[in-house]
């Protein structure tokens, strides 16, 4: 293939790859984790595919969210009629330095009440989004609050009790990016070689996308569907040059968990995770991520033949389940076809042994958290109690180094996460039996397969109030898995 315009290609993605060449300087890329050779696959007819879609940036400071009716472009010539962030899908990415102050309006224009979470953030309890502080239609509210924690991909999406999952399926979901002075010294992918990849798994019918119609297997197992969708277009494909790129990816689906992969098999580097920087660069070949969790990724395309094709995929993997009707979890999905075209990146800085710093916490006492979808098909409970926005159901002190257990009893996977901390995993027993390396630093949110015991190392040290701990199955969280924790 030559540098001419693919078959395919059209005329705005072939500029921005021209763009793309342009801004790289000479020189030979050393290769980070080289991709190799592509393996075969099924080849998807031209234009089958859509461009990725570039999300919008506000600043954190004064910016303004109005989620409302819009229109999801979902490929060229087809749309969906959907419910979005300031008319898009990503909502527009909201950037922070750490340190400063956001104020950011939200203006409901929807027709029923929202609010909206920073998930991950640490703010204080007025500016966390906690369901009992929705918002009426029509009504504004102004959020502030300072940005205190490092550099990492957050994201943020409505939480009123019972409507999370509608609200976010109809396509209200954004990033969230803070920096800091330790990332900007390792000189990471920037412009257009920084990925941001919203991945959700939808109908692949343009008519039904966007639809919130959850059947009794739906609230069973949650909502599986199997067309992928990234930053809000069906089947996303992504045009690379031969240099290092950084993908940051985040699990907006309704419970979904995907392991991530490439066709060929080649291993790629983890940088960070929910929390920001790992403390050092895992390697690996796939990643698992539940709903609600981030992944910082960096592949080096310089060795993949130009004109070749490779796939972000979703792996298979095995789990024991119940029936989810025609979608598991588990299947193999392509979600962002990758085609190499000419140009080089420049030389790429090696990354140093040690990427961050954490201290590993030291719990005094423990706490457990039974998760239980019983095979009633809507009863999903925490420690045997569904949801109540008004009763506080754990109380910590702040500061107070804590081993919280969580238990999955049940045949699904339970995403769990927890609002106003970022937490470390320590120990995963029974199912995958392992932490990965990519669960190191910083964590919200923790992903238990079926029958998994995994212990996290919790303190709060920056605000009292009351936060939500909840499965981010969002089926299972509108139904109830969620609790109220109180940080004394
Ligand atoms: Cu991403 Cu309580 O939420
Ligand atoms: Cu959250
Ligand atoms: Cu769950």
């Amino acid at each position: 293939m030559s540098s001419a315009p693919a078959a395919g290609l059209n005329r705005r993605r072939f500029l921005h790859v021209a763009a793309a060449v342009a801004a790289a300087s000479a020189g030979s890329s050393i290769t980070l984790i080289s991709c190799g050779e592509p393996a075969p696959g099924p080849e998807p007819g031209p234009g089958s595919r859509s461009a990725l879609p570039v999300p919008a940036t506000l600043s954190a400071v004064g910016a303004t969210l109005i989620p409302g009716p819009g229109l999801a472009r979902i490929a060229p010539g087809e749309s969906s009629a959907a419910w979005l962030f300031n008319d898009m899908l990503p909502g527009p990415t909201i950037r922070a330095r750490r340190g400063e102050q956001a104020q950011i309006r939200l203006v409901n224009q929807l027709t029923e009440p929202t609010i909206v979470h920073w998930h991950g953030l640490i703010v204080p309890e007025e500016a966390d989004g906690h369901p009992r502080r929705a918002i009426q239609a029509g009504a504004t509210l102004d959020y502030r609050f300072p940005v205190v924690q490092r550099a990492g991909t957050f994201w943020y999406h409505p939480h009123p009790h019972s409507r999370t999952a509608a609200q976010i399926h109809r396509g209200l979901a954004g990033f969230f990016i803070i920096s800091d002075e330790e990332e900007d010294s390792l000189g990471l992918p920037r412009g257009e070689r920084e990925i941001l990849l919203l991945l959700q798994d939808r109908d692949g019918d343009a008519g039904k996308a966007f639809d919130y119609a959850p059947s009794d297997t739906d609230l069973h197992a949650g909502i599986l569907r199997n067309v992928p969708f990234g930053n809000g277009a069906r089947m996303p494909s992504l045009n690379v040059i031969g240099g290092r790129y950084r993908f940051r990816v985040l699990n907006g689906s309704q419970a979904r968990v995907y392991r991530l992969g490439l066709s060929n098999g080649a291993p790629f580097s983890v940088i960070g995770n929910d929390g920001g920087l790992l403390p050092s660069v895992a390697q690996v070949d796939s990643v698992f991520l539940g709903v609600g969790e981030r992944v910082d990724l960096l592949v080096d395309f310089a060795s993949v033949k130009v004109g070749s094709r490779l796939m972000l995929k979703s792996l298979p993997f095995e789990m024991a389940t119940t029936s989810t009707g025609s979608f598991s979890q588990g299947a193999e999905m392509d979600l962002l076809e990758l085609l190499r075209t000419e140009g080089a990146g420049g030389i790429e800085r090696p990354l140093p042994a040690t990427l961050s710093n954490v201290a590993p916490l030291a719990a005094a006492s423990d706490r457990a958290f039974l998760l239980r979808s019983s095979n009633q098909k809507e009863v999903h409970l925490i420690n045997g109690v569904s949801f109540d926005m008004d009763r506080i159901d754990e109380r910590i002190p702040l500061g107070q180094v804590e081993r919280w257990i969580f238990l999955n009893d049940s045949p699904l996977p339970h995403p769990v996460h927890l609002h106003g901390t970022q937490f470390q995993v320590e120990s995963r027993v029974g199912g995958r039996n392992t932490v990965y390396p990519y669960e190191g630093g910083w964590k919200d949110t923790v992903l238990l397969m079926p029958l998994e015991k995994v212990t996290v190392l919790v303190r709060f040290d920056r605000y009292r109030g009351v936060f939500p701990l909840h499965c981010h199955n969002l089926q299972h969280e509108d139904l109830g898995m969620m609790l109220n924790v109180e940080v004394t």
